[in-house]
């Protein structure tokens, strides 16, 4: 059996908290296993490594290791992306589709932020649980797979369950074996050694020399409560390795990257929390981020290619037809205008304390997204933003207020959303 030791080295996990080995120590100890396993902890902490570690060290090792975020599919489609559909199952399924259970026959399925999936879809998740089988949407034909479920969740599911949010039995499906990571915060004696580690990337990345923490902000970076944990430790190093001349840190320069740096009081706030979780959202709206992005560049290789023919009228045409896919057929939103994007906004104005540092979409994101975005069912701009704005109001039970301040909106602009999206 591999040691722990050997499986940080290959999985490059930095630390040597116990509770980190005891953690790495119970997914080598599983893995060989087909039991089902999730993986609990803060969002940052680090859970996106026990699957891959799962998967490799298994039997299951040659074959697919399939990531979806529950969290970031929206639930009209969750289903389909999921168990597949048939031909004809819904507008726009113009051809039968394999679902990831299809595909990951043989493998392994992570299911990140599984307690974002809805109601109706925990009930195919516990039949295949239960006995491998599952239907396609808008199918009766009984389908088999031989999957090996890895979850992975930042919300207290004892909650969830009794907020009727997630189904107690599927929750015991799921949870056989239970992997905890333990929040930064409580693994004092890694934080600067993650710092250091990260700090030494970052240097090597930019090609400057590697900042260094004076004695003072050493203890201050200890001291601090990380919200967002080893992401935001990331995040802060990379910061200050790129924005600072000094390569001597000094705590005026550290408190300047550390949110509510003097308050290291177990915030109220991060109990709350619970309920208006960020998380997920921001998963959304890396998603839409980065849908725009693709589509930006589908529209620069276009005009590229098109110019290159020579074409110029069919290149007008053609951007025109992009541009109403993306932005819908109506008016064209110019977020020029008089305010910034709302998805800006959201972006720039979370209140800061409540969540992990706002992260750039780093490769493993888009990684991640690229597997989860699909080509024929990508929904457009607009309809994510319209999922955005129902679900805070939702939450906040149709206060406008409340949901705006939520969204990091006006509330001048979300009445204006309302009105256009006839809410
Ligand atoms: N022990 C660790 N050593 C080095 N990097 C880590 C460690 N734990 C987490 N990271 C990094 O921190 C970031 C967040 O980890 P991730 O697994 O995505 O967190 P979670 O899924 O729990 O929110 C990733 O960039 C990951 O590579
Ligand atoms: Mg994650």
């Amino acid at each position: 059996m591999e040691s722990v030791q050997a499986i940080k080295q290959r999985f490059g996990i930095i630390g040597n908290d116990i509770k980190l080995n005891r953690a790495i120590e119970k997914a080598i100890q599983v893995a060989p296993t087909d039991i089902s396993v999730l993986v609990t902890g803060e969002s940052g902490v680090g859970k996106e490594s026990i699957p891959k570690i799962i998967h490799a060290l298994s039997h299951r090792k040659h074959g697919k290791f399939i990531a979806v975020n529950c969290g970031a599919i929206p639930e009209g489609t969750i289903d389909s992306e999921l168990f597949g559909h048939e031909k004809g199952a819904f507008t726009g399924a113009t051809q039968t589709r394999s679902g990831y259970f299809e595909e990951a026959d043989g493998g392994t399925i992570f299911l990140d932020e599984v307690g974002e999936l809805p109601l109706t879809t925990q009930v195919r998740l516990l039949r295949v649980l239960e006995n491998g089988e599952f239907l396609k949407v808008g199918s009766s034909k009984v389908q088999k797979t031989n999957v090996r479920i890895v979850a992975a969740t930042n919300i207290n599911m004892f909650e969830a369950i009794k907020k009727e949010k997630f189904r107690e039995d599927l929750y015991y499906r799921l949870s056989t074996v239970e992997i905890h990571l333990p929040p930064l915060r409580d693994r004092k004696e890694d934080i600067h050694l993650l710092f250091r580690k990260f700090a030494a990337d970052f240097a090597q990345k930019y090609k400057m020399p590697t900042i260094r923490l004076e004695d003072d902000a050493v203890r201050m970076l200890n001291a601090y409560r990380w919200p967002g944990n080893i992401r935001q430790l990331r995040n802060v190093a990379e910061q200050i390795s790129v924005l600072e001349q000094q390569r001597g840190i000094k705590t005026s320069t550290l408190s300047g990257y550390l949110p509510n740096a003097g308050n290291n009081l177990p915030a109220v706030i991060s109990h709350e929390k619970k309920d208006t979780d960020f998380s997920s959202e921001r998963e959304i709206l890396y998603k839409v981020l980065f849908d725009m992005k693709s589509d930006l560049n589908d529209l620069k290789k276009l005009t590229m290619e098109l110019m290159k023919e020579g074409n110029k009228e069919k290149v007008q045409r053609d951007n025109e037809t992009l541009i109403k896919k993306i932005y819908g057929d109506e008016d064209v939103v110019d977020y020029t205008e008089d305010e910034p994007s709302d998805l800006a906004i959201l972006e720039l104005d979370q209140p800061r304390e409540d969540v992990s540092a706002p992260a750039p979409i780093t490769q493993e994101d888009k990684y991640h997204f690229a597997e989860e975005i699909q080509e024929e069912e990508t929904l457009s701009l607009q309809d994510k933003e319209l999922e955005l704005i129902k679900k805070a109001l939702d939450r906040n039970k149709g206060k406008r207020k409340a949901a705006a301040n939520e969204l990091g909106i006006s509330e001048r602009t979300l009445y204006r959303k309302i009105k256009q999206y006839d809410l």
